[in-house]
């Protein structure tokens, strides 16, 4: 990223983090907790609103987030005596009924089983208490068959075929999900005013040729595959390589239009 990529998908995340703070309208004395915390974006915004008036947990599958999340609350000196839990949210390591909110943000993206997670909100949760979460809806946004007309590509009807089918893969948690799914799992799982509200963000731009290959070759999260990965599955390298030089040649500094929906959820037990 450059300068102002990165300012920009900062003060992003800035807005998505104030967001769902404020769904879940926190209150001083709460015991809440950041699930798949990563490096803390939400955990930390609780600080930075409440300092030490709440119970806070970072929680996080991995030991490193939890570590990196405990160096950066030590270099803050916000006196919080903070709890750092490490649980895979599928089988959240607390007693039921303990906690007034329960927050992730682009978590759900990584678990197959969203009911399962959900199951442990509840079951974590007191009566009264509120999940809120951000979620990407990926297998909603823009395909790239749709930037392209069948007679600029070769075999367009193949890589066609082929996007359709693992952007609509049951099994692949990246995907396997709608705003309609998340209600209805929410809803399955004994959660009361559930509200999943979709956003469709719209962005207008001529991508340069390495920000296409980008597209292709970085993994949406480190332990999922890239776009040109999934497409290895059904093709060999030659031509994939050849589909995304493709790509480029007619993509590249032309104005393409990609939408990107996103969902704010918010669920009381
Ligand atoms: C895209 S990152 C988001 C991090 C953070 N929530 C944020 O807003 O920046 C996803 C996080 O979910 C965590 N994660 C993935 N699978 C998990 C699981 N089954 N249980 C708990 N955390 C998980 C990852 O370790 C990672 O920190």
């Amino acid at each position: 990223m450059d300068e102002i990529q990165r300012e920009q998908t900062l003060n992003w995340l800035l807005a998505v983090r104030d967001s769902v703070l404020n769904l879940a309208d926190l209150k001083e004395g709460q015991k809440i907790a950041d699930f798949g915390c990563g490096s803390g974006l939400l955990a930390f915004g609780v600080l930075e609103r409440f300092e030490d008036r709440v119970d806070l947990i970072f929680s996080d599958k991995f030991q490193d987030c939890l570590d990196e999340c405990q160096k950066i609350l030590n270099e803050t000196k916000i006196k919080n005596k903070a709890a750092f839990l490490k649980t895979d949210v599928s089988d959240i390591k607390l007693e039921n009924d303990c906690l007034d909110r329960a927050m992730t943000r682009s978590v759900l993206v990584h678990i197959k089983d969203k009911q399962q997670v959900f199951y442990e909100f509840y079951r974590v949760l007191k009566n009264g208490g509120m999940y809120c979460a951000f979620e990407p809806i990926i297998s909603e946004n823009t395909r790239y068959y749709e930037l392209l007309k069948s007679e600029e590509i070769t075999d367009y009807t193949d890589f066609k075929k082929a996007e359709k089918e693992f952007m609509e893969n049951p099994n692949d948690p990246l995907v396997n999900f709608s705003a309609e799914s998340l209600d209805k799992n929410l809803i399955e799982a004994g959660f009361l005013d559930v509200v999943v509200n979709v956003q469709v963000a719209s962005s207008n731009y001529s991508p340069k040729k390495d920000a296409i290959l980008n597209w292709f070759i970085t993994p949406p999260a480190p332990d999922q595959k890239s776009m040109k990965e999934r497409f290895l599955e059904y093709f060999d390298e030659k031509k994939v390589d050849n589909f995304i030089m493709e790509v480029q040649n007619i993509l590249a500094d032309k104005p393409v239009k990609i939408e990107s929906k996103t969902a704010f959820i918010k669920a009381v037990k």
